[in-house]
């Protein structure tokens, strides 16, 4: 399970972010970047945070440490924005937080070109894991310190949103036309073939262990944590060994 801390002080929004994360300290001294299970889609959203960024980390990929932040919702009665009140309001009890990278700058493709081993590791990730917030547009990517950092995978994993269809997707294709590192020739042989092995059941149930408990209770259709923690496991063990053969966009015309 992520270690927990609990928050001690809310100190702003971070406005760039559309779910509307939020700057916060615990009582560890350190300081977050929260995200809140009152938020869209709620608990699942931050299932996909962990499940994702725990997966990339052990995958070798940079991802902002990640903790369970308990909030008592008493935090939001002195926040004069009604938006932050209600959602502080909505969200008692273990939120998900990520260590603020202090300094850290939003990934611009022109001016930190990343070299065809990385890029090819973070598309064949995001390909795994269904990432669509990757894209030139919105890279959700970190330059901290001179290194590539992963954030925001909120929307991966989409199949779990409809378990019934969710071991079928090892087959579905992955557009990496707006990737945002297309541009430096990512080499997927190469990520495939380093990383497809890692991804073991062993390595899934370390890394479903990670979700705190409470997300996972009373999915319809399972009916223990453990049993949802395999659901979210089977579908990448399953796509790990192929997913390189349905990656597209990424030959041809660069
Ligand atoms: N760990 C971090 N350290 C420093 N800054 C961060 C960190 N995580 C997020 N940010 C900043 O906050 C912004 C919003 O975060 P994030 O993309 O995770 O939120 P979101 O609500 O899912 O965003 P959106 O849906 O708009 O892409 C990022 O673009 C980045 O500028
Ligand atoms: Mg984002």
């Amino acid at each position: 399970m992520l270690k927990e801390v609990t928050a001690t002080r809310y100190i702003t929004a971070l406005r760039e972010g559309g779910s509307l994360p939020g700057l916060v300290e615990a009582d560890d001294f350190g300081t977050y970047v929260m995200k809140f299970t009152g938020a869209g889609q709620g608990r699942k959203t931050l299932i996909a945070e962990v499940v994702s960024g725990e997966l990339a980390r052990r995958l070798g990929l940079r991802v902002p440490r990640l903790v369970a932040i308990g909030l008592d919702p008493v935090l939001g009665l002195g926040e004069p924005d009604p938006e932050v009140q209600e959602l502080l309001k909505a969200s008692g009890g273990l939120n998900l937080g990520m260590d603020f990278l202090s300094g850290a700058l939003g990934y611009d493709p022109l001016a930190f070109p990343a070299g065809p081993e990385e890029a090819g590791r973070i598309v064949w990730f995001d390909a795994l894991v269904g990432n669509v917030d990757r894209s030139w547009r919105n890279p959700n990517l970190l330059v901290h310190r001179g290194e590539l950092w992963l954030i925001d995978h909120g929307a991966t994993m989409i199949w779990q949103h409809h378990w019934p269809g969710a071991e079928t997707s090892a087959a579905r294709p992955y557009d990496a036309s707006d990737h945002a590192l297309r541009r430096f020739a990512p080499d997927i042989a190469g990520a495939a073939a380093e990383l497809a092995p890692l991804v073991t059941e062993e390595l899934l149930a370390e890394v479903t262990a990670e979700i705190p408990d409470v997300w996972l209770s009373g999915e319809p259709g399972f009916d223990t944590p453990d049993d949802l923690r395999r659901a979210y496991a089977r579908p990448l063990l399953a796509r790990a060994a192929v997913v390189h053969e349905r990656i597209q966009g990424i030959e041809g015309d660069r």
